[in-house]
């Protein structure tokens, strides 16, 4: 066995597809040290003292932004969040110079949220900051991915072996695909299940099982994600009503009942709750959905400090 370092100091964070088991469990890893802070009286810490890190959501967002500003505040940054409805960007100014705008104040790490896919990638090519995507339209959002890769390691103490269930609005979904690439790197078996209309075409080419009925998908899993139908990206006509959606593509506890009795029931938020996750199954014992938002700051707050300063020795055979 040799030592080597695994360092992501510098890094942009764009998405799962493109990372290292080692990185992964790098964020996880500190993400739990991060989670000691979040629990004390008193959050604050100096380790990013001096550092500057600008929030630039260019589509809305309750937990992604605000774990952003405290993960960064709670680490002693200076963070400043720009709603786009309130910029330049509404008189025409295009996301190349908002980009280059906020690079000229000298900023380290530049968060960002956008409608279109690959526009975390564009960033990350048109200036020197770190870029942070914090979700790119249904590409990747990989916080997102890795909060729930750690809510379930911190559930079930490993990820190899276990049954994911992921269900819904599939197609439209940028969690879903962070959370198919990460988890399948760490070795769960992932199915994804959901009416064809809002499956991707190709979806099977990701490695994962597909049904197009939940009950089957659901049989026997250790892990039941439930995604968010996501009305504002639909056409018209991707399903009958959402009362035939929550009929026959809803979690509820009979459906529930169908996957291992100890099943983490997730969901990534925001809920439309009776359509996709019946409301007993939302605030169940077995659900994590607060725990989730709990972990999202602590993994966030992992990913600014080592984009910042961050690495560590591993062993490995290579
Ligand atoms: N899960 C998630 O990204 O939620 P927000 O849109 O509230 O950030």
């Amino acid at each position: 066995m040799t030592k080597r370092q695994v360092s992501l100091r510098g890094k942009n964070i764009l998405g799962l597809q493109g990372m290292t088991i080692a990185e992964m469990e790098l964020i996880l890893d500190s993400a739990r040290e991060m989670k000691n802070i979040i629990d004390r009286d008193i959050k604050k810490v100096p380790t990013l003292r001096g550092k500057s890190i600008v929030n630039l959501f260019f589509e809305p967002s309750t937990r992604t932004r605000t774990s952003f500003e405290l993960a960064g505040k709670y680490l002693g940054a200076d963070v400043v969040n720009v709603t786009t409805s309130a910029s330049s960007v509404v008189k025409g100014e295009s996301l190349r110079d908002t980009l280059l705008t906020v690079e000229a104040m000298g900023v380290d790490i530049i968060v960002m949220r956008h409608e279109a896919e690959g526009a975390a990638e564009f960033a990350a090519a048109s200036v020197n900051p770190v870029i942070v995507n914090a979700g790119d339209g249904a590409h990747e959002h990989p916080t997102q991915g890795l909060l729930d890769i750690y809510t379930i390691r911190e559930k079930k103490k490993a990820i190899a072996g276990l049954k994911v269930a992921i269900i819904g609005d599939v197609l439209h979904s940028r969690v879903a695909r962070s959370n198919i690439w990460g988890l399948l790197k760490m070795g769960a078996e992932v199915r994804v299940a959901g009416p064809r209309t809002l499956l991707p075409r190709d979806i099977e080419k990701f490695g994962v099982k597909v049904y197009d009925r939940v009950e089957p998908a659901l049989a026997g899993v250790d892990v039941v994600n439930v995604l968010r139908i996501q009305r504002e990206r639909q056409q018209k006509g991707l399903f009958p009503t959402p009362r035939e959606y929550a009929r026959i593509f809803g979690i509820n506890q009979e459906r529930l009942a169908l996957a291992q009795p100890d099943a983490l029931v997730m969901h990534p938020g925001p809920m439309n709750r009776g359509l996709e996750i019946a409301p007993d199954v939302a605030y169940s014992e077995q659900s994590s959905i607060q725990e989730q938002v709990k972990n999202g700051l602590a993994v966030r707050m992992a990913i600014l400090f080592l984009v910042l300063m961050g690495g560590k020795d591993i062993e490995t055979s290579a």
